[in-house]
């Protein structure tokens, strides 16, 4: 599939799958998402420039690569965006945060926004939206959208599950972002529910209903 990665590590299939499992409970399923957010961040950002600059090892002066260019922005839907970003902060910790609220509407399964801040220069960042799951496509797509309407230019998406149909409305509308992704599930039922999926992630996250 054109644009899309789906990170096919062994360490993240087996605890995607800890994650399916409808026993697993609130408390291990907010650890391993935290645990393939960060193997996941490891993948999103394998090609970031470098730059090279003069350090003194205790030994000699060497010339050593320094990551280039702004702070990186990890961007969150919430609210199971959440559930990523310290993992990928863990990575990244000097990463900036933009929080974007955005909620899908259970009957018209559109993306309603109640809230938005991001940092500042977005325009000069890499921006990395995150949100477990890729369903409709609908909440990423009206990420993106408001990110770029804040200026931000290069933009990718990092997700646990994706579906065909969610993938294919964020290309639709936002053909140049990339994404990352654990595993393509095939298909969606009437409440936008990713099959087989591991249902409700904010639900499962926090232990709400
Ligand atoms: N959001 C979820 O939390 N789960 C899905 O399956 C789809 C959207």
């Amino acid at each position: 599939m054109h644009n899309v990665t789906t990170v096919a590590h062994p360490l993240i299939q087996h605890k995607l799958t800890l994650m399916r499992d409808k026993t697993t409970s609130t408390k291990s399923f907010r650890q391993l998402l935290r645990e393939i957010a960060t193997l996941l961040c490891y993948e999103v950002t394998r090609d970031l420039s470098l730059d090279s600059i003069e350090i003194e090892t205790p030994l000699v002066t060497m010339q050593a690569p320094i990551l280039s260019g702004k702070k990186l922005v990890f961007a969150p839907i919430l609210r199971a965006g959440m559930g990523l970003i310290e993992g990928m902060l863990d990575l990244v910790p000097s990463a900036r945060v933009a929080h974007i609220g955005l909620y899908r509407d259970p009957d018209s399964l559109t993306a309603v926004e109640y809230y938005f801040k991001a940092p500042s220069h977005l325009g000069e960042r890499l921006v990395i939206v995150v949100d477990p799951m890729l369903a409709t496509g609908n909440t990423a797509v009206a990420a993106v959208d408001r990110l770029k309407e804040h200026g931000a230019g290069d933009v990718r998406f990092v997700c646990l599950l994706a579906s065909p149909v969610g993938l294919a409305n964020l290309h639709a509308h936002h053909p140049e972002v990339p994404v990352w992704t654990a595993a393509i599930d095939p298909e969606l039922n009437d409440h936008g529910y990713i099959l087989p999926g591991l249902g409700d992630a904010g639900d499962r996250l926090y232990g709400t209903r």
